[in-house]
């Protein structure tokens, strides 16, 4: 199966978003884990229900707003969270703090965004005569409550609806939308469509290279449409290997060794291939270095690509 990502949520209060998170999670095939729970609030009533459920809980003690956010991404990377999920967090965060987090952090926002960004979203729904409120989850973004939005659930208002009235059945919604929407989101780092997107992007972004299928598996090769050679093939689950990811050429049997000893969960021999240098790296997993994996690929695609690609690279070597 695939592995789960590693969610941290951040709450201030009540944390009932958190539940639904907390619970939807017990399901083995949720493709999250709940591994924090932590927040502004040391006293926040959410922490000792995460508690209670076996959930790590970190309270802060903290004197300033900027030392705030330097204790929770210590809490974060301590806990080696992948994704970041806020949960009735009431705090604006600062830019370089999601700069740091860029598409790792999502929100649950009690409108229909873009409608009714910030506080009181349901007194202004109703005294807007509205017919339809709801929610949102979306990526957050520098922007307070304006990221991408990733799913909504429309909430008919009915007559004589108090925004209290109304945001106990918005609320109902949240729980339902944002478990949902959060496995979805994490889940697509694993899915074949968006690794080969990821690994075509760097491929492509090498001199002279092509997209090219290879025994019906999306590949790369750099020359000419004729007479080009493959420097990396995408594989998904064949051949006895229960994951996807990437074959590059390696410069020998002795790097391919050394690759695979030292990190075995990320590097393996392809046994179909024989005695060959391709060497596999499994990509559907969490936090994968996408900088190393790029430059995986410059290092294949050297191995293959014509002298008078090289020539220059070559000179610059010896210089
Ligand atoms: C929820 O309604 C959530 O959408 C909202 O606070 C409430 C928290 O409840 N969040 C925001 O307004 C963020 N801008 P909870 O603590 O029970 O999950």
């Amino acid at each position: 199966m695939a592995e789960r990502a590693r969610v941290a949520i951040l709450i201030s209060g009540r944390g009932s978003n958190m539940a639904a998170l907390i619970y939807a999670a017990k399901a083995e095939d949720c493709a999250f884990e709940v591994v924090l729970v932590t927040g502004d609030r040391p006293d926040a009533p959410g922490l000792t229900l995460a508690e209670a459920e076996g959930v790590r809980v970190a309270r802060l003690g903290y004197a300033h707003k900027a030392e705030l956010f330097e204790q929770l991404d210590e809490a974060l990377r301590e806990a080696r969270a992948d994704y970041v999920a806020l949960a009735g967090f009431m705090r604006i965060i600062p830019a370089d703090f999601i700069g740091r987090w860029a598409g790792r952090i999502v929100n649950v926002h009690p409108s229909l965004l873009p409608k009714y960004k910030g506080l009181d979203t349901h007194a202004l729904a109703v005294a807007a005569g509205d017919r339809q409120a709801g929610c949102s989850v979306h990526v957050v973004t520098a922007e307070v409550d304006d990221g991408p939005v990733l799913g909504q659930t429309e909430v008919a208002i009915l007559p004589g609806d108090s925004p209290e009235t109304l945001a106990e059945r918005v609320l109902i919604a949240e729980h339902q939308l944002y478990p949902r929407v959060l496995a979805e989101y994490v889940g697509r780092e694993q899915s074949l469509e968006w690794i080969t997107a990821r690994v075509g992007e760097l491929a492509q972004d090498l001199p002279e290279t092509h997209a090219r299928t290879s025994h019906g598996s999306p590949g790369w090769r750099v020359g000419s449409q004729a007479a080009g050679k493959f420097f990396a093939i995408m594989f998904n689950r064949h051949h006895g290997e229960d994951s996807i990811g990437l074959l590059v050429k390696c410069t020998g049997q002795d790097e391919m060794a050394q690759l695979i000893d030292a990190d075995p969960d990320i590097y393996f021999r392809p046994a179909y291939y024989g005695p060959s240098d391709w060497v596999g790296i499994r990509l559907d997993r969490h936090g994968v270095d996408w900088d190393h994996v790029a430059q995986r690929l410059a290092t294949s695609w050297r191995i293959v690509a014509p002298p008078r690609l090289t020539k220059l690279l070559r000179a610059a070597d010896d210089f």
